[in-house]
């Protein structure tokens, strides 16, 4: 049967398209090799929220005593394990039942790109040629493996794990090097070290957290160094043996013995043994290039979530996949990247959103800068005893406009969105302040920072 649509890959990216373009009355079939949820909803994003959860609950109860909570507490990783196994069962559920509701068909094997013919696009998958109108690619990423010596025979012999490996361990390592401190490295450094484990990052640059502002970066750092977290900056990563991570830092070679090594290094676009090539799409740099419709420069197929490699999030992905699809039935819409949140699921939580006062300076955007501390909070005060969260607004200087927002803090993951919207509307500091917040909310350090203005 010729498919109006057809999706390779059951991540964000695609299991939304497929809604989507199934709820449009399209016929929709979506081809996945592993999990339906992909990444996200298995081994990345879902997972990792559900452990950092049970972290926190425990950490909670280890210091309740300043807020006038006398408990002793034991964290048992086994039902972490099991309760985390069976979120992931609930959202595959759900996801499963939400394609079913949308008239998608799902294929469960490797989907191939064979070409265009008379009949569609081709794909062939468990053994069947299906055919499209159109092709969205969504096959999501995979972890980056660099060529340190050691890394290979490590994944093999399982003292190397990548994210996927992590969050399946039986027993917590005693001693756990984090090689890369972005995104994956912290969370589940944070996870780690909060049950017990003794963790070191390893970290190439002389920051965490990449792009992030880079003062909340340090002072994220710091409240861990405090608790014990071990941070290598500007280390080099030379070699991995049987039982250790060996690195170069200012010139000086460093050994930390351990019992796992996780390798969480980035991730780059899954292209490879997908079939682009029989219809010439064009990839950059490792990455499908598409267009602010989504689409490849082949007409009619379309790349959406991490395959295109621009902003490697699940909800990025989200919004791509429906500009894809308004693209395909017609509605007028673009993709737009101004205001993507960004946040670190750390305890406490790092989010983002908009410029960093470090990009709007090298962009020569001239910009107001304010910084405020979370203790104008009123609900942040009640529930952060000794906490040193701090919220940053980045402001066009001329014009006013928000250009960015950043806060350390928990609950900054909930919130940030406001500030994301104050961007996409192009909202100015005098528009925000006419906003009612909710009272008592940590959100409300976004109307208290606008008022330092
Ligand atoms: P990442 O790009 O966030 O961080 C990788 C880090 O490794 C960087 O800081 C880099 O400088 C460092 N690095 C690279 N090579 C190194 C080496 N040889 N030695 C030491 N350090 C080295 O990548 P990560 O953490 O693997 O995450 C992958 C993707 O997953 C990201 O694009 C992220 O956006 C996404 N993700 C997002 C989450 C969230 O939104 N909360 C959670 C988990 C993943």
């Amino acid at each position: 049967m010729l498919y109006d649509l057809i999706v390779l890959g059951s991540g964000p990216a695609g299991y939304l398209a497929g809604e989507r373009a199934g709820h449009a009355g399209m016929r929709v079939l979506c081809i996945e090799g592993r999990d339906i949820g992909g990444v996200c909803l298995n081994e990345g994003c879902i997972p990792t929220k559900t452990l950092l959860y049970s972290a926190k609950i425990y950490d909670n109860a280890m210091h309740g005593e300043k807020y006038g909570v006398a408990a002793t507490a034991a964290i048992e990783h086994g039902k972490v394990l099991a309760r985390k196994n069976k979120v992931v069962r609930t959202l595959v559920a759900g996801v499963k039942s939400a394609l079913k509701a949308n008239g998608v068909t799902v294929v469960n094997g490797l989907g191939v790109i064979k070409g265009k013919t008379d009949a569609g696009f081709a794909v062939e998958a468990a053994g069947v040629t299906h055919y499209g109108r159109r092709l969205l690619i969504a096959t999501g990423s995979t972890p980056v493996v660099p060529p340190i010596p050691g890394v290979k025979e490590g994944l093999e012999s399982g003292f190397v794990l990548t994210s996927r490996e992590a969050l399946t361990l039986a027993d917590p390592p005693g001693r756990l090097v984090v090689v890369g401190g972005g995104v994956i490295g912290l969370e589940l450094a944070a996870y780690f070290h909060t049950i017990g484990t003794q963790v070191a990052v390893v970290e190439m640059l002389d920051h965490i957290a990449g792009e992030t502002d880079a003062e909340l970066a340090a002072i994220l750092q710091k409240g861990y160094e405090k608790k014990g977290m071990a941070f290598y900056l500007g280390a080099r990563v030379t070699a991995i043996t049987a039982n250790s991570v060996r690195f170069d830092k200012c010139g000086e070679t460093t050994e930390l013995t351990a019992d796992a090594v996780l390798l969480s290094v980035g991730r780059r676009p899954h292209i490879a043994d997908i079939g682009l090539e029989s219809l010439g799409v064009v990839a950059e740099r490792g990455a499908i290039l598409t267009d602010k419709h989504m689409q490849t420069n082949i007409p009619g197929v379309y790349a959406a979530g991490d395959v295109n490699g621009v902003y490697m999030l699940a909800h990025a992905a989200y919004r791509e996949a429906e500009v894809a699809v308004n693209h395909m039935i017609g509605v007028r819409d673009t993709m737009c990247y101004d205001a993507i949140p960004a946040v670190i699921y750390t305890n406490p939580e790092l989010a983002c959103v908009g410029e960093t006062e470090e990009a709007a300076r090298e962009r020569g955007r001239d910009v107001d800068v304010v910084k405020i501390p979370l203790r104008f909070s009123g609900r942040y005060v009640a529930e952060n005893e000794g906490g040193d969260g701090i919220c940053k607004l980045v402001v066009d200087k001329r014009t006013k406009i928000i250009r960015g927002a950043h806060a350390l803090c928990n609950y900054s993951s909930e919130f940030i969105v406001a500030a994301g919207m104050f961007i996409t509307l192009g909202l100015k500091v005098e528009d925000v302040k006419k906003i009612v917040f909710p009272h008592p909310t940590v959100a409300e350090i976004l109307r208290e920072a606008v008022f330092q203005f």
